[in-house]
């Protein structure tokens, strides 16, 4: 573990994106409050998905990782958690199937509440006002009362996760991931879509294949695993304070860990030389994410690595690259190189959405789903042809049918665009749209074991 460090060490730091809070006394109840609260998942947990994790960094798996761009308060209810979840098992079982790896499953869930914002202040109806920074910290209303950053709002987002984390454990280990259950978990919207057809294939498939094994004696009892599934916990650790209250001394190694989630990242705005949610996450035994966009220079790059995992650990980094489809061709090689030079164990995830965001013609902020599923490709080729394993993506996506992006096999236009946009922050992918693109990495993880085996030949 990290020496000379403590869960307030990054207060000596250049914190970027957080919020000033007017009454430093209510802050400091809430922090104190949280800090009596108990955690939200387990030390052990974390590990357990650093184990699974490593095993991805050495090319045996792949990472998803999906949710919301932002949670909010008017969104939480049980129906959109048990969508999200239910696309994440399906898009899981499309990439299992067809790639014949394990799948290590993290929601962008139960903690994705604070956002880092361009701008601090933005005009709404012609009025100038703070911006929004996601509901644990302000509202998303147009007035000024709403605006207010409020510490309050911390012990309603934990309320919040700590009820959809509950639900997810209950999905993930009662008996709703169950794969006998497969077919149930299509959702209706996605039926019409060319990929709703193809899902129920692969959900015959993996049917016979289980009855094929219950005939051999495999079944439930004999193999728990297909009873139900891991499923983990991840969100950008933006609102330090929050961090922070959470952060506990594991009972068993003495060491620290957030326990707000099982996995936390660093955004692309904070991940610089002397940042504060450096500092902070350098100290906690969790594993870490950290985005890598078109400003990050492998220099750069390497001193992070060193800083966040000086062990060299295998499962303590992912690294979420985050180009543009018109850049990740040309900017990645050299980022994967460098690692790859200094020996540092990553998992290589691709995050297809934060480089792709444009202005639609009705004024909507919009991303293409075609420049999405090119970056992936993009993202696919460039490890391709330097030998380093594609180990992942990282989306924002929803169960819900909403129309945030454009494109996909069941075509979202501009026109329709507001007709359900319904995100508190950036667009995300609907069930359909998420299906597709999990067919579609299926097939590139096959290329990739293809050229892994004619280069063993
Ligand atoms: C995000 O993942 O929601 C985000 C803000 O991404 P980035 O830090 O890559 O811009
Ligand atoms: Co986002």
């Amino acid at each position: 573990m990290a020496s000379n460090w403590q869960p307030d060490c990054w207060k000596a730091h250049e914190a970027r994106h957080l919020p000033v809070y007017e009454d430093a006394n209510e802050l400091s109840g809430v922090e104190g409050t949280l800090s009596q609260f108990p955690p939200l998942v387990f030390a052990g947990e974390a590990r357990a998905l650093k184990a699974d994790l490593a095993e991805v960094a050495e090319g045996k798996g792949f990472l998803l990782q999906g949710g919301d761009c932002a949670e909010s308060f008017a969104e939480f209810h049980p129906d959109n958690i048990r969508d999200t979840f239910r696309v994440l098992l399906q898009m899981a079982v499309v990439l299992t199937f067809a790639s014949k790896q394990p799948v290590v499953k993290v929601g962008r869930i139960a903690g994705q509440f604070a956002k880092p914002r361009s701008a601090p202040t933005e005009t709404v109806d012609g009025v100038e006002m703070p911006s929004y920074f996601g509901d644990i910290i302000n509202g998303i209303e147009g007035d000024a009362q709403a605006r207010r950053n409020d510490p309050q709002r911390m012990v309603q987002a934990y309320g919040q996760a700590a009820a959809t984390l509950n639900l997810i454990r209950a999905f993930a280990g009662g008996g709703y991931a169950n794969l006998r259950q497969v077919h149930k978990w299509t959702l209706d919207h996605i039926g019409t879509s060319p990929w709703g057809e193809k899902f129920a294939q692969t959900a015959d498939r993996i049917g016979e294949a289980l009855d094929f094994m219950e005939a051999c004696g495999v079944n439930q009892e004999s193999v728990p695993q297909l009873q139900g599934t891991s499923f983990y916990t991840s969100h950008e650790a933006l609102l330090l304070p929050y961090e922070q209250a959470l952060t506990r001394r594991d009972s068993l190694t003495g060491d620290w860990y957030d326990c707000s989630a099982h996995m936390l990242w660093i955004g692309d705005r904070t991940r610089f030389e002397g940042s504060a949610h450096v500092e902070f996450l350098r100290g906690v035994g969790n594993p870490i994410g950290m985005k890598c966009g078109p400003s990050l220079e492998p220099d750069a790059l390497l001193a992070m690595l060193d800083t966040l995992n000086p062990a060299r650990e295998a499962g303590r980094m992912t690294l979420i690259s985050r180009f543009g489809n018109d850049k990740v061709r040309e900017g990645l090689p050299k980022l994967v190189r460098a690692v790859a030079r200094e020996g540092h164990p990553v998992v290589w995830s691709c995050d297809p959405m934060h480089g792709n965001v444009i202005k639609s013609e009705s004024g909507l902020k919009t991303r293409p789903f075609e420049r999405i599923l090119d970056e992936v490709k993009g993202f696919f080729e460039v490890h391709r042809a330097e030998g380093t394993h594609a180990g992942g993506v990282h989306i924002e996506m929803t169960g819900q049918d909403v129309t945030e992006c454009t494109g996909g096999a069941i075509a979202i236009t501009d026109e329709v665009l507001a007709d359900r946009y319904h995100t508190h922050c950036d667009p995300r992918l609907n069930a359909a749209q998420s299906i597709e693109l999990a067919f579609l990495m299926a097939d590139m993880l096959n290329l990739e074991a293809t050229a892994r085996q004619k280069q063993a030949a």
